[in-house]
């Protein structure tokens, strides 16, 4: 269903308001081909309201040609602000961007974030980000899982359908993801709410059962029979199982890149306004799966970089897959159970 211009502007002013946007703030909407006219129009008109100096940057695509897909988070390379100088500077002396474009996981995002600028990324459809307006308790509830990952020094995951994954944790720090950027510096994506870290470089084993009904990101796809992954040293060695694995080897393989098989980033999902079954009622390319990898009490595990973390490994290839079902420990505590968030331990 589509929402109202009133809903989406409001919407807007609660997170502007949530990311602490003041009179005389400059704040830059970062644009490109695919962005949605209504969230750049209210965009627009929200921050002008706050009393902010709103600017547009349309920056046209780039990497189409090397993507297989549409989805902005499918190929990871250059953007268009790689060699932009003009364009980076712009974005260093705003206050706050936001990202309409999708600008992820490069050198000059975290360049432009280093000069204290922040940057709020928001591009999934108008009605999943008004049902997802995130909120103080987000926050709260976020950033105390995130609080226990940072004192973990193992996190543990388990299933029926069979995973059992050991990552040794304190090389990287713990991410918030609680859709809203109340920092300096600070980067964020609306619609989240999600705590992430990286495992120990190289340190990551075990063995990861993607079930039937578990989701594949950027495939966007509810797996039909169950993929198993063996973890050792860091690094699915091998992708089993029937057809879905055969196309999700296709397509890393394509990628040639042994980095694409690194375990990324791990975590779970706290955002109770996320749905598992949101993407079954979705059109592939009208949304990232937000839904996907926030809804509450999943086990969201990617293959890829771990760049956004602080490491070094960067790779074009990123795949995320929430897991149903799993039971994740820190040093030995449950944070979810059976797929269930444990209250006053998330
Ligand atoms: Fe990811």
């Amino acid at each position: 269903m589509p929402v109202s211009d009133y809903q989406l502007i409001e919407a807007w002013r609660e997170v502007l308001t949530l990311s602490r946007v003041e009179p005389g703030q400059t704040v830059t909407i970062l644009t490109g081909a695919a962005t949605h006219p209504q969230t750049l129009a209210c965009a627009l008109i929200a921050a002008q309201s706050k009393g902010a100096v709103v600017n547009r940057l349309d920056l046209p695509p780039v990497n189409g040609e090397k993507s297989l897909s549409r989805d902005a988070l499918a190929y990871l390379g250059e953007t268009p602000l790689t060699g932009n100088r003009a364009a980076i500077a712009a974005l260093k002396e705003s206050d706050l961007v936001l990202d309409l474009m999708t600008l992820l996981f490069s050198p000059e995002q975290h360049d432009i974030l280093k000069s204290g600028t922040k940057i709020l990324l928001a591009v999934e459809p108008p009605e999943v980000l008004v049902r997802m307006t995130p909120s103080l308790a987000d926050r709260e509830r976020v950033l105390a899982a995130a609080r226990r990952i940072e004192r973990a020094r193992e996190m543990r995951v388990t299933s029926a359908a069979g995973t059992d994954l050991r990552c040794p944790l304190g090389e990287f720090p713990a991410i918030a993801e609680y859709g809203f950027v109340d920092e300096p510096g600070r980067w964020d994506h609306w619609p989240s709410g999600f705590a992430l870290t990286f495992p120990n470089e190289g340190r990551a084993s075990g063995r990861i059962v993607i079930d039937r009904g578990d989701i594949l990101l950027p495939q966007k796809s509810y797996c039909t029979e169950p993929i198993v992954l063996t973890v050792e040293n860091g690094y699915a060695t091998s992708i089993e199982g029937g057809v879905d694995a055969a196309l999700l080897r296709d397509y890393m393989a394509s990628f040639d890149d042994r980095e694409a098989y690194a375990i990324s980033h791990i975590g779970w999902g706290l955002q109770k306004r996320a749905y598992w079954s949101t993407l079954g009622l979705y059109d592939r390319e009208a949304t990232l799966g937000m839904d996907a990898r926030a809804y509450d009490g999943n086990f969201l595990f990617s293959l890829g970089p771990n760049n956004e973390g602080g490491g070094t490994r960067t790779t074009a290839c990123h795949i995320d897959i929430p897991l149903r079902g799993c039971t994740v420990s820190l040093d030995g505590a449950d944070v979810v159970r059976d797929g269930k968030t444990i209250e006053g331990q998330a």
